[in-house]
């Protein structure tokens, strides 16, 4: 098996992360993997934000928060509830992705871009995990400042966001489902 079969194999979404922040150098691989993503007709309808300052974590885990509270889903409620509640796991580099909402591939590009840098976290050793709650503060024109602030472009919805970090924790692979593959010969 090849490297980067292994490195897809191994990667999994980490929930635990130790304080230590990534690296500039890695940093700029995982926003280079997200740059050199294929997206439909290569329109690139992407921009990303990388937050890794603690007070703006801190506000968009509140607004996190939030939306979890107001989620009607018990065990999202209940999670919201902790005082340690924290949506990206204490990862210390959190990065959305938004895209142009007039681009019909642009959810998709940005879900590759994002896995792009997962795979590409794992190759340096570094945990990774899709944040979904983030890509719901902005809905119906809410959180308008903090929207600014992480210089969403006008017209972009955030798609996803991805948290980075080193690993606290090597997490289990989660069982998958058998009977999902057809080949017709
Ligand atoms: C679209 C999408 C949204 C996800 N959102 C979250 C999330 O908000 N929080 C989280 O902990 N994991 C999230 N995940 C990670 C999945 O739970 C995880 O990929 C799945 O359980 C399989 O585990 P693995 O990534 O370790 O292989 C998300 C994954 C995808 C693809």
């Amino acid at each position: 098996m090849n490297e980067v079969v292994k490195t897809i194999l191994k990667r999994r979404s980490t929930r635990a992360y130790t304080p230590s922040q990534i690296s500039e150098e890695e940093l700029h691989v995982l926003l280079e993997t997200a740059r050199f993503a294929p997206s439909g007709m290569n329109r690139q309808p992407w921009h990303f934000t990388v937050v890794q300052n603690p007070e703006t974590l801190h506000r968009i885990n509140e607004a996190c928060r939030q939306v979890l509270l107001g989620s009607g889903v018990k065990a999202m409620e209940e999670r919201a509830k902790g005082n340690n509640f924290s949506i990206c796991y204490q990862a210390p580099t959190l990065i959305l992705v938004a895209v142009d909402e007039q681009v019909h591939t642009g959810r998709l590009d940005g879900a590759v871009a994002l896995e792009n840098m997962f795979l590409a976290a794992e190759s340096m050793g570094l945990g990774s995990c899709w944040i979904h709650a983030v890509s719901m503060l902005f809905n119906g024109g809410a959180n308008e400042e903090l929207r600014k602030e992480l210089h969403i472009p006008a017209g972009f919805v955030v798609i996803g966001s991805g948290a980075f970090g080193h690993k606290a924790a090597e997490a289990q692979a989660a069982p998958r489902k058998e009977n999902t593959i057809t080949v017709l010969k």
